[in-house]
């Protein structure tokens, strides 16, 4: 009897095992778009959960890219923006230092973000495998309780500062939230 149980568990193994290997190449899929481009304020993409509804610092290292218009340059198949969920957003740009920042306020409701939400960080470390086209560093915060989002792309990684994840929008880069 004891004999027969184990080998049943061992099929029961070998067949969960197996359905992980599987799992890979939906991984790798759903990992594609994960490139974004900041080019002006209105042609840019941000990083969101890859799910409507997602969850934001849960969904780190899985998010993507979603831009304000299909194709742009620089973000191959990233997704496009809801519509409606950038409220509102605000584009700075410091040639000096080198770097492009957008920051403003989102309609969580556009993507089913909710309310008790305190959000997180993404930068080059997760999302796993993103990249900002043109740029050496990015950082994102995105606070679905508060309803505004903020993305800096820097030349220069000191001017995208990632390690102060907890410390929200207004604190980490400033900037225009109306
Ligand atoms: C990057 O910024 C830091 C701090 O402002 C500065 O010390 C450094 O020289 C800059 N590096 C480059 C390559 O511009
Ligand atoms: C983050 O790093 C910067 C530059 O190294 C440092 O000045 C700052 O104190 C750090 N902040 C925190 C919260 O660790």
């Amino acid at each position: 009897m004891k004999a027969s149980i184990s080998l049943a568990i061992a099929s029961i193994a070998t067949v969960l095992l197996s359905s992980v290997s599987y799992a890979a190449p939906v991984d790798s899929a759903a990992a594609s778009g994960q490139t974004a481009v900041i080019l002006s304020a209105t042609d840019y993409c941000i990083f969101l959960p890859p799910k409507y509804g997602g969850d934001i610092a849960a969904s780190e290292d899985v998010a993507v890219a979603f831009c304000t218009k299909p194709n742009l340059p620089g973000a191959p198949n990233a997704r496009v923006l809801p519509a409606g969920f950038i409220a509102s957003s605000h584009y700075v740009v410091n040639s000096q230092k080198g770097y492009v920042q957008i920051t403003g306020r989102i309609d969580r409701s556009k993507y089913g973000l909710s309310e008790n939400d305190g959000g997180g960080q993404y930068d080059l470390r997760a999302p796993v495998g993103s990249k900002m086209t043109g740029y050496n560093a990015f950082v994102q915060l995105t606070e679905p309780d508060e309803q505004i989002f903020c993305i800096r792309a820097c030349k220069n990684k000191s001017d995208c500062p990632v390690n102060k994840s907890t410390y929200g929008c207004e604190k980490v880069l400033g900037g225009d939230y109306s």
